[in-house]
């Protein structure tokens, strides 16, 4: 009596797992399957392919490192157009922490050509700074596995040129970019100080 009733119970607990285990499967699947919606897309070869449609994404902002006020060679010229997806960013503002498979796109583009020694041009708003040719991709990646030994990120150029970019780019050398994002950035790999989106109420 005491067996059975024993293994009635253990019955009744492994029903519970399995409940349980079956409760969470779900739930799991939908996360997975909503970052396959906004994550990463790898190539058979693991490359990184060309995120799409990221110009509709959440606009962070445009850092702008004129060419003309760094010597006519800006590391990165000019405007630097950053976008993350919606749904990370939801998350990010929910948690403080990027979700795995966070991607961060930096679209490069230069100011209109100007004649003045400090690049500027004049328009109707006035002297400044004003968005011309698109110049080039880079993209940042958060997954912790694949890229541990760079703080969880992984960095990819897809060519610093006007568009079309490259299909898919090889994840750059440490010392091409993650070094001084390593060394400089304010949240995890990431500049989090220029975009008031990412800290702003
Ligand atoms: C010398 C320092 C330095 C190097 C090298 C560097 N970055 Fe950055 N990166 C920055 C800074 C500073 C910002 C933020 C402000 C800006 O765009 O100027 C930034 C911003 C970014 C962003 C937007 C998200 C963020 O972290 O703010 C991406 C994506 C990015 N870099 C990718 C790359 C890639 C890819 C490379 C290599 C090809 C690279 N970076 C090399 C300094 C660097």
């Amino acid at each position: 009596m005491t067996i059975k009733t024993t293994a009635l119970l253990g019955g009744a607990a492994a029903a519970l797992l399995i409940g349980l285990t079956l409760g969470a499967g779900p739930g799991g699947d939908a996360q997975a399957q909503s970052m396959r919606q906004w994550g990463p897309q790898w190539t058979a070869s693991g490359e990184l392919a060309l995120p799409r449609d990221y110009r509709g994404w959440v606009f962070l902002g445009a850092p702008l490192t004129p060419n003309a006020l760094n010597g006519g060679q800006a590391g990165f010229p000019e405007f630097h157009n950053v976008y993350i997806h919606p749904e990370p960013y939801r998350i990010y503002r929910e948690t403080g922490t990027f979700p795995e498979g966070t991607v961060l796109v930096k679209e490069l583009q230069l100011t209109l050509p100007s004649t003045s020694a400090d690049g500027s041009s004049v328009e109707a708003s006035g002297r400044g700074y004003f968005p011309g040719k698109l110049n080039g991709l880079d993209v940042a990646v958060k997954d912790s596995k694949r890229f541990a030994e760079t703080r969880g990120w992984g960095f990819f150029n897809f060519g610093h040129h006007e568009p079309p970019y490259a299909a898919s780019a090889k994840v750059a050398d440490a010392a091409q970019c993650a070094g001084c994002h390593l060394a400089n950035a304010t949240k995890e790999m990431v500049f989090t100080k220029f975009y008031t989106l990412l800290y702003a109420d």
